[in-house]
């Protein structure tokens, strides 16, 4: 099939390769024209493993197209997927302002019927908006259908090809003719398909995406609970996990959830229940918990080393989880900045982050280092924020010998409490018991 892609962000570029992987012909267009070139050339805006590859191969067959001009995609396609951002606005509601300007353009451009898809994550009822200007621009008769995308970061293109399900909403939720392209266009990728209205296409993605933060919100309560009365959370969390009807996935305590989507889509999703007259506590409980997770850490991290003032802290992992360079909303972001208004200095590493955490103004002042060894070097504590499994493997005896103080504060819980107790650390991470901190406290 003939698919174009408009804009080429994360959910864009994965969406895009993964297309033409399936065969299709797709062209990908953004009126960021410095990104187009750049994409032509081969140079990916985002590390996401195998994109680069995936991308290289398309575009060398032909079937993979970067291009700036809509007019050129809109002609071309028969399925248009609207791929840009919808960030938070002022007031936590989702800023359509992408999504309507692109879906204006197509509809100045459009000549013949089309199929125009909501991938980009947007509140129930955008349909409704996005069909009005259509019928604004133009008397060409086009459908609007939502499909939203699951993949996660770091894992993009495996999630994309072995999705747990496939959501198409359709204006009329049967077999209209979006819904038979859409079909076709999914036919070789094995999955349980939800056929549903567009309202329930673009509810699932919002409420999928605020149940996965609930999950984290709610294990991280209780870590909490754990940390005093001396339970272990990761006990806790496998055999709650092992009840099929809760699950064992996104049950791991740490310094809390971030990233492009889960702080946005939390927050519009409790801007669209406050404007139908919803309470909305239950989602605001999980924001709060999670808001109050980095901020714990931090005072752990002060009244463990008896203040921050002139202490030297070591940093693994900035990015906000994983297998990305992805800094939006990393943790990493707040409780640096906190360490150094509390008077640390922070030495960092991470291994695909540090080009995009030097831009970030709350992280003036930071010391990059070449890798973890570097980093421990002298330290009166290491902090893990991001667990990327090379901090795993590190050589613990050669940490130790280097550092100033063989202290670890684990916001990813990443290490086994006895390997720490036998090396002689004094180890914090969260919701387990503290190992040898009678040195520290
Ligand atoms: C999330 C969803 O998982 C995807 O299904 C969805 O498609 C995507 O948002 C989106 O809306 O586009 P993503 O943000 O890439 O994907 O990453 P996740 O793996 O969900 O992690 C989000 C945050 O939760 C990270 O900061 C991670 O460290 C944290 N997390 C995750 C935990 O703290 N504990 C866990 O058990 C799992």
């Amino acid at each position: 099939m003939n698919i174009s892609i408009i804009g080429t962000g994360y959910v864009g570029l994965v969406t895009g390769a993964c297309f033409a992987r399936l065969g299709n012909r797709v062209i990908c267009m953004d009126s960021d024209k410095r990104k187009i070139d750049l994409l032509k050339d081969g140079v990916m805006p985002i590390f996401e493993p195998d994109l680069e590859k995936l991308v290289s191969i398309y575009t060398k067959q032909g079937m993979l197209e970067f291009v700036d001009d809509v007019e050129y995609a809109v002609d071309k396609s028969e399925l248009i997927f609207l791929c840009v951002g919808t960030p938070s606005g002022a007031d936590g509601s989702a800023d359509l302002g992408a999504v309507k300007g692109v879906c204006r353009d197509i509809a100045k451009a459009v000549k013949d019927y089309r199929v125009i898809i909501e991938k980009s994550t947007v509140p129930v009822r955008t349909n409704e908006v996005l069909n009005g200007l259509i019928r604004e621009e133009t008397a060409v008769h086009c459908d609007i259908a939502c499909n939203p995308e699951t993949l996660k970061e770091g894992t993009a293109i495996h999630d994309f090809m072995n999705p747990d399900r496939l959501i198409i909403g359709t204006e009329t939720g049967g077999a209209d003719s979006a819904l038979i392209r859409l079909i076709n266009l999914y036919r070789n990728i094995a999955s349980p398909y939800y056929i549903v209205d567009i309202n329930s296409a673009e509810l699932i993605k919002h409420a999928s995406n605020a149940a996965l933060a609930q999950k984290i919100s709610f294990i991280n309560m209780i870590a909490q609970l754990c940390e005093k009365t001396g339970a272990d959370v990761i006990e806790v969390a496998r055999a709650v996990g092992a009840d099929k009807r809760i699950g064992r996935d996104f049950l791991n305590a740490g310094i809390g959830w971030g990233g492009s989507c889960f702080p946005k889509d939390l927050q519009a999703l409790m801007y669209v229940c406050r404007e139908h007259n919803i309470d909305a506590k239950l989602l605001e409980a999980v924001y709060c918990i999670n808001e109050g997770q980095r901020g714990r850490f931090v005072d752990r991290i002060e009244s463990g080393l008896g203040g921050l003032e002139g202490k030297v802290i070591g940093v693994l992992g900035l990015s906000f989880k994983p297998g990305t360079d992805d800094m939006r909303y990393a943790p990493s972001i707040h409780i640096i900045s906190e360490l150094m208004k509390r008077g640390a200095e922070v030495n960092a590493y991470d291994p695909k982050a540090m080009e995009k955490a030097k831009e970030l103004e709350e992280f003036f002042g930071v010391v990059y280092c070449k890798d973890e060894y570097q980093t421990a070097e002298g330290v009166d504590a290491l902090v893990i924020l991001t667990e990327w499994k090379q901090f795993e493997w590190l050589d613990k005896i050669e940490l130790r010998r280097i550092m100033g103080k063989p202290v670890i504060f684990d916001g990813r819980n990443i290490y086994s409490l006895d390997e720490m107790e036998r090396l002689g650390f004094a180890y914090i991470s969260i919701g387990r018991k503290a190992v040898n901190s009678g040195s520290v406290f």
